[in-house]
């Protein structure tokens, strides 16, 4: 993750909404995320050394589900400590267009200008991921003869993302990705992509069960990095 630079601040008023608005539909949430740090000298490539992020008020709400530090608390809630910032603001905006649920997120989604989202995303990728779970190394074993011939490619060796348009994976709550992957299995919920169901279709529930322990036993990013 190269951006480590954050400082947090209140109360600044940090890129013209309208300028950004206006970026967003060329280029999503890359361009979203482009455009919050050029305000500060910077860009996802180059990251300015640091930028402030007003989102303080925000995050408390988020905490309630999410967990205060970023690591949810809750079942089936992901933790959104050391997210990628590109994964984490194209979610946004696909709740924000009701392409994916919980009603519930729209709502939040909704209720954040592009400059929060983006705000938001930066603030959880500087935070450290702490999920554990007891590994079962026969199961972990498992999953990691399937992650490296199924996933790999695109959410990286390590499971943190080949390239930050990817979700880190990597030590996200274990029901949480249980839960994720049979939904995308058994196409039992709205997500944008059509990759993710055809790649994990042929997997039985003990695939992946044993996935979720492979991806908990890789040391959780942020911690020692
Ligand atoms: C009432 C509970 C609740 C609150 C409060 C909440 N969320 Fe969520 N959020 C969820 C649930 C549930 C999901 C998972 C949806 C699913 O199962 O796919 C989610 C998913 C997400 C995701 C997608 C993560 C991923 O790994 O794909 C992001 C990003 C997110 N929330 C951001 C936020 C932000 C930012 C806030 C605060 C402004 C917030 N949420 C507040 C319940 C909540
Ligand atoms: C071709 C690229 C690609 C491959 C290969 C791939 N994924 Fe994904 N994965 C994606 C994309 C794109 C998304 C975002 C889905 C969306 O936007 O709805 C995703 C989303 C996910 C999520 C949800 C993350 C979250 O926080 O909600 C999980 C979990 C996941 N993938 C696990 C896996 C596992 C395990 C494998 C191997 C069995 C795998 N993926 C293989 C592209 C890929």
């Amino acid at each position: 993750m190269a951006l480590k630079r954050l400082i947090p601040a209140a109360g600044l008023l940090l890129v013209s909404f309208g300028a950004m608005a206006g970026i967003a539909e060329r280029e999503g949430a890359k361009g979203l995320v482009n455009a919050y740090l050029a305000g500060h000298g910077g860009s996802l490539e180059n990251p300015p050394e640091t930028y402030p992020v007003d989102i303080q008020d925000t995050v408390r709400i988020c905490g309630y589900c999410h967990g205060m530090d970023g690591n949810s608390i809750q079942p089936n809630i992901p933790s959104l400590a050391a997210q990628n910032p590109l994964y984490f603001v194209e979610q946004m905006l696909v709740f924000h267009a009701e392409d994916r649920y919980p009603v519930f997120m729209h709502g939040v989604a909704q209720q954040m200008s592009d400059t929060k989202k983006v705000a938001a995303a930066l603030y959880y990728a500087d935070l450290p991921r702490t999920q554990t779970m007891d590994v079962n190394p026969e199961k972990a074993a498992r999953g990691e003869k399937f992650y490296r011939n199924l996933c790999a490619h695109c959410h990286g060796s390590e499971g943190s993302g080949a390239s930050e348009t990817y979700a880190n994976i990597r030590s996200q709550r274990p029901d949480y990705l249980i839960i994720t992957l049979k939904r995308f299995r058994d196409q039992s919920f709205k997500r944008k992509s059509h990759e993710m169901g055809a790649i994990v279709g042929g997997l039985s529930d003990a695939d992946i069960e044993g996935l979720a322990h492979y991806l908990a036993s890789l040391p959780a990013p942020g911690a020692g990095e």
